[in-house]
């Protein structure tokens, strides 16, 4: 196998040059540079991974922990975070913590004693390890769909010093409360994610603005946990629907509560939107070949992949530079689960 003294040789420069060259480490003159390529193509170098990081302390990889690897919001999310990664050289290792805080933690640990140069993180609900371990190793770190904010006496402020990518989630939620209000409800439930997750409340929160841009009261009976899962929101929406004055619409928090709300409803026999009017949180690749086609925000979970590689990077390039949240538009795609005639799909940013 070539070495690099091998084209070091061939093209007439040290080894030191063709470092320079291949790991962008100091400027090379532009004959000298292609010279230094025109070796490496003609002796088919392949440049050690290793040894590069040895010498410039960077391994050009990026860890991702993200939970829930499976929901295609999340698969969506690390399609845009591969490819942007592999845009711009970088590798990826992936971890699952499993929303829980230790094996949070963990992973994260077992990310960093690889020596990847940084980590995007979708953090769980109690983040507080995970920060700390963060902060203690200044670990250059993206958080991702959902924000931390640090506990202060007067009340909630972003995590200092961490950049974060996150959808716009208050608006969307509202969003579909008013379109269903104008279709005439005025008792609609919210099945709401996982307590802790800035998701989560900030989807309650949207859905109670929603509730009163349309004048409609405020009913907490109307608010129930689906904890972020199918199972979680078929119990949720089973609770709904057993009060004595049940909501005649419902709005699912994401793509799995969705699944469970529709179980639960189908458990009773009860037609979506004839008996329950249904908008949805996430939209999802079949979402349109369901009966009738759900009505939903679709996130741009590519986009905030990509995006939170791009924030990480910038990050690296410079280390001192004042934190940022991103925020991202979503979409609403109106089909006719929230009970409106059957029509041409629209999205419109919200
Ligand atoms: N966050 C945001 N959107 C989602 C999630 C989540 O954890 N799961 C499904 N859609």
């Amino acid at each position: 196998m070539p070495t690099m003294a091998d084209v070091a040789r061939s093209a007439g420069v040290s080894v030191a040059t063709v470092s320079h060259v291949l790991n962008g480490t100091r400027p090379v003159l532009p004959h000298t540079r292609q010279a230094v390529l025109d070796a490496v193509e003609e002796l088919g170098y392949t440049p050690n991974g290793l040894a590069r990081s040895l010498v410039t302390s960077r391994t050009r990889s990026i860890g991702l922990a993200v939970s829930a690897i499976s929901n295609p919001y999340f698969t969506e999310i690390l399609q845009g975070v591969e490819s942007s990664a592999l845009e711009h050289g970088y590798s990826l290792l992936i971890a699952d913590p499993h929303d829980d805080p230790a094996h949070e933690r963990k992973v994260v640990q077992l990310l960093h004693e690889r020596r990847v140069d940084g980590v995007i993180v979708a953090p769980s609900a109690q983040p507080r390890e995970l920060v700390a371990y963060l902060t203690r190793h200044a670990v250059p770190a993206v958080f991702l769909d959902r924000l931390v904010h640090a506990a202060a006496d007067d009340g909630e402020r972003e995590a200092p010093g961490f950049d974060q990518v996150c959808a716009e989630n208050a608006e969307p939620t509202a969003a579909l409360v008013t379109h269903l209000a104008s279709l005439g409800h005025r008792r609609i439930g919210l099945v709401a994610g996982l307590p802790g997750l800035s998701t989560t409340s900030e989807r309650i929160n949207g859905y109670r603005h929603g509730l009163a841009a349309a004048g409609l009261p405020h009913d907490e009976r109307l608010v129930v946990h689906g904890d972020s899962s199918a199972d979680g929101a078929e119990r949720a929406t089973a609770s709904l629907l057993s009060l004595a004055v049940p909501p005649t619409a419902l709005v699912t928090a994401n793509n799995a509560m969705t699944i469970g709300a529709l179980r639960a409803l189908r458990e009773r026999d009860l037609s979506v939107p004839g008996d329950m009017a249904l908008c949805c949180f996430d939209d999802f690749d079949w979402a349109d070949l369901f009966s009738p086609r759900l009505t939903a925000v679709a996130q741009p979970g590519r986009e905030l992949g990509a995006r939170a590689v791009r924030v990480l990077l910038d990050r690296l390039a410079a280390p001192d530079r004042p934190a940022r949240t991103l925020r991202l538009p979503c979409t609403f795609v109106h089909r006719t689960s929230c009970g409106c005639p059957a029509r041409p799909e629209k999205g419109t940013d919200t």
